[in-house]
C-alpha cells in the first residue's frame, strides 16, 4: 500500500538563482510539518512502498530541468510536480486561493475580493490536478489531500475513482458559517461538496470542525450525527487532528554543538540583554504590526527595561509578489525604522530585524537564544513556531506567549495567553514573561514538552490514517 500525499505547494520549490534553476525549501506548517512524517514513517506504518507527493514546485515547469532536479535529490518520498501554466496559476493561486479563501478562512472578510473568472481558474486548476494524477494512482493508494488551495479535488478523485480511500486535511481555520455563507452560493455549495468527497475531513480544532459542519448542515441541508455524514449513501467523518510536529528535532536541533555555540555568541553580542523571539511568515494574519506596537507600548511603560532587551523580528518571505503582502512589509519595515529611530541609543538597537528565511540550525540557536517567544497571530490554523519554540527549550526555561487565536491555544493552555488585538496585554504579557520565576517556566515547559511529544506529527498523522481506513472499510462493509 502507498501514501499519496497531494498539495498544491510542494515540500521544495525552484527557484532562479544567478540564472539557474535550484531548489529551495518551501515555507509554511503544511510543508514542514508533512515532510517531518513522510521522511521518517514510523515502524508501524501500514505503507509498505515509498510515499509520493504531488503537487506545483513553484514556478512552471517549461523544460526537463525542474523535473531532473527533483528526481537526483534523495527522498525517502517520491517527488511529482505538477506543471500549470502562469496565467491560469495567477488566477488560481493569486485571485482565488490568496484573494479570496485565505483572507476569508482568516476573518479579514474585508479582503475578500470575487471574480468568476478567478474561481473558473480554481475549477480548472482543481481538475489539473485530478489529471496529473490519473497516470500516477493505482488500485491501493490511499490519497490525502491537503489544505484549502484543493478542495474541490476530493470530490473528482471519488467521481474517478468510486473506492478509494480518500482522506482531506485542511491546515489553516474553517471560519464560522456567517463568514463561509458570505460566498456566492454556487461556489460556497461546490467547496463542501468538494470536501465531501472524502471518506474523512480533518481540522486542527474542534471549532473548525463545528463550524464546517454547521455549514454542510445549513448549506447543503445535511445532517449528522457527532460528525457522522452520509453523503450520497457513502458515510463521510469530518473530525480533529491537531497537527504536531517532530519534537526531536527541534530539541537536537537546540542543544546541538553548533546552535548552542550560535546562540552563546549571539548573547554575548547582545550583552545580556533579554532576547524576545518574534517569527513568521510575511503574512497579515501574524498580527506582526500589532505585535511591534506592542513592543513599542512595553518600551514606553518599562524605561527601566531600555537597553536590557532586544526584539528578534524574523519575517520570513511569503507571497511577495502580492500587492497586499508588499504594503505590509512596507508598514513593517517603517514601524521597524520609527521605533529604532525614536529608542535606539549608541551603544543598543532595540529591533534586530531580519527578513530572509533561516536554515534548522540557526533556527533551533535563536530559539535556544531567546527567552520569550511572542507568537501572537490575529488567526492561525494551528502555529508551528510555537510548538517548535516549546520543543527547543525542552523543558528549560523560556517563556511563550501566545495568541488566543492560534490553533495551537487549544493544546497550549498553560502559556501566557493573550489576546492579539488587545496591545496593551500584549504589552503586559512581555513584562510578565521577563519576571516569570524559573521554577514556574520549567514546570510550564516541562508539562507542554511532554504533551508534545506524546501528540507529535507522527501521532497526527497516524490517527488521522487510522480513522481514515475505519471509514473506508466500513464504507467498504457497506457497498
Ligand atoms: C500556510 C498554508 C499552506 C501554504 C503556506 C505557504 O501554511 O496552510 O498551504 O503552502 O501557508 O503559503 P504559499 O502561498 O507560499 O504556499
Amino acid at each position: 500500500m502507498r501514501l499519496v500525499i497531494v498539495s498544491n505547494r510542494l515540500p521544495v520549490r525552484l527557484v532562479e538563482k544567478d540564472g539557474r534553476i535550484a531548489v529551495e525549501p518551501s515555507a509554511g506548517g503544511l510543508a514542514t510539518g508533512l515532510e517531518a512524517y513522510l521522511s521518517a514513517l514510523p515502524a508501524e506504518s501500514p505503507f509498505d512502498e515509498k510515499p509520493l507527493w504531488v503537487g506545483w514546485p513553484g514556478r512552471p515547469l517549461t523544460d526537463r530541468t525542474g523535473l531532473d532536479i527533483f528526481q537526483a535529490q534523495g527522498r525517502a518520498f517520491d517527488i511529482h510536480p505538477v506543471h500549470i501554466p502562469e496565467d491560469e496559476m495567477n488566477a488560481f493561486y493569486h485571485g482565488f486561493c490568496n484573494a479570496v479563501l485565505w483572507p476569508l478562512f482568516h476573518y479579514f472578510p474585508t479582503y475578500v475580493s470575487y471574480k468568476d473568472s478567478s474561481w473558473q481558474a480554481y475549477e480548472k486548476v482543481n481538475t489539473r490536478f485530478l489529471t496529473a494524477l490519473e497516470p500516477l494512482v493505482r488500485e491501493d493508494d490511499v490519497i490525502w489531500v491537503h489544505d484549502y488551495q484543493l478542495m474541490l479535488l476530493p470530490r473528482l478523485l471519488r467521481q474517478a475513482h468510486p473506492l478509494a480511500a480518500i482522506g482531506f486535511f485542511l491546515h489553516i481555520p474553517f471560519p464560522s458559517h456567517e463568514l463561509f455563507r458570505t460566498l456566492p452560493r454556487t461556489c460556497r455549495q461546490a467547496l463542501l461538496h468538494g470536501v465531501l468527497g472524502s471518506d474523512l475531513v480533518g481540522f486542527h480544532t474542534y471549532d473548525y470542525t463545528r463550524h464546517f459542519i454547521s455549514s454542510v448542515s445549513s448549506i447543503l441541508g445535511l445532517s449528522n450525527t457527532m460528525g457522522r455524514l452520509a453523503v450520497e449513501d457513502r458515510p463521510v467523518v469530518a473530525d480533529t487532528f491537531p497537527m504536531g510536529i517532530d519534537v526531536a528535532k527541534y530539541a537536537d536541533a537546540a542543544a546541538s554543538k553548533p546552535a548552542r555555540a550560535l546562540a552563546d555568541n549571539l548573547r554575548r553580542s547582545l550583552a545580556g540583554a533579554d532576547i524576545i523571539l518574534s517569527m513568521d511568515r510575511l503574512d497579515y494574519s501574524k498580527g506582526i504590526l500589532n505585535r511591534l506596537a506592542a513592543f513599542e507600548l512595553f518600551l514606553k511603560r518599562h524605561p527601566e527595561r531600555l537597553e536590557k532587551v532586544v526584539l528578534m523580528l524574523v519575517v520570513v518571505p511569503s507571497r511577495t509578489e502580492v500587492k497586499r503582502y508588499q504594503e505590509m512589509k512596507k508598514r513593517i519595515d517603517e514601524l521597524v525604522g520609527r521605533i529604532n529611530g525614536k529608542y535606539a541609543t549608541m551603544a543598543w538597537t532595540p529591533i534586530l530585524y531580519r527578513f530572509s528565511c533561516f536554515p534548522l540550525g540557526e533556527l533551533a540557536a535563536l530559539y535556544a537564544a531567546s527567552d520569550v517567544a511572542l507568537v501572537t497571530p490575529l488567526r492561525d490554523g494551528m502555529n508551528l513556531i510555537a510548538k517548535e519554540y516549546v520543543a527547543a527549550k525542552n523543558g528549560g526555561t523560556g517563556v511563550l506567549i501566545l495568541s488566543e487565536t492560534a490553533g495551537a491555544a487549544a493544546e497550549m493552555g498553560e502559556t501566557l495567553m493573550v489576546n492579539p488585538r488587545d496591545i496593551r496585554e500584549m504589552a503586559e504579557a512581555i513584562e510578565t514573561a521577563l519576571t516569570m520565576d524559573r521554577d514556574a517556566q520549567i514546570r510550564i515547559n516541562q508539562t507542554l514538552f511532554t504533551r508534545l511529544t506524546r501528540f507529535d506529527v507522527r501521532h497526527w498523522a497516524g490517527d488521522f490514517l487510522d480513522s481514515l481506513f475505519g471509514v473506508r472499510d466500513e464504507r467498504r462493509r457497506l457497498e
